[in-house]
């Protein structure tokens, strides 16, 4: 399936992610993640029902979250060194280059930078980086030094950098 002339979906190492069809510089805006705003409840109720939607879902502000479904973020998979981060703007949630990419390459971005302080959900990491953290948890969790990385390329949304204090 493509998205748009830039992106397509395809089987990576961590079963279907975003591939590149193009090359893109750093900054480059890669797509709007598209979906249905829901409340956290909501996000439970996909939680007992199908782990895999309710696990899709992306942080969107302190109470609700994006779901996703049919659309391309529901293929955004997770790297410890990523090469896209998550915005947030007034009108959505965009993915951004954070580096160089190249035609082919999977994109991916971290999954700790959109779960806050109060998210308790973790996974264990395929990656295959070297600076792999082989567990995915909330942004308190982040080694200092991934998080001084982030917080100087902007990767972590200011919403979810307000959960560490609040
Ligand atoms: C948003 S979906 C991404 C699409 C998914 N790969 C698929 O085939 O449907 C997120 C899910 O992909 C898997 N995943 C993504 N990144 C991963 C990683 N680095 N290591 C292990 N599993 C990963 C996990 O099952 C996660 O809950
Ligand atoms: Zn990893």
């Amino acid at each position: 399936m493509n998205y748009g002339k830039s992106l397509t979906v395809h089987p990576v190492r961590n079963g279907l992610g975003i591939i590149a069809l193009r090359a893109f510089e750093p900054g480059d805006l890669l797509c709007r993640v598209r979906g249905r705003i829901v409340t956290a409840n909501q996000v439970w109720r996909y939680w007992k029902k199908d782990r895999r939607r309710g696990e899709n879902c992306f942080r969107y502000d302190a109470d609700h979250y994006l779901d996703p479904e049919g659309e391309i973020g529901a293929y955004a998979n997770h790297a410890c060194n990523p090469n896209a981060r998550v915005v947030r703007t007034p009108r959505g949630i965009y993915l951004r280059a954070l580096k160089p990419i190249a035609a082919g390459r999977e994109i991916t971005h971290d999954y700790s930078t959109l779960l806050g302080a109060d998210d308790v959900w973790t996974m264990k990491c395929n990656c295959g980086e070297r600076n792999c953290r082989r567990i995915v948890a909330n942004v308190a969790r982040l080694p200092a030094v991934v998080m001084r990385r982030y917080q100087r390329l902007n990767a972590i949304p200011a919403f979810i950098l307000k959960t560490m204090t609040s």
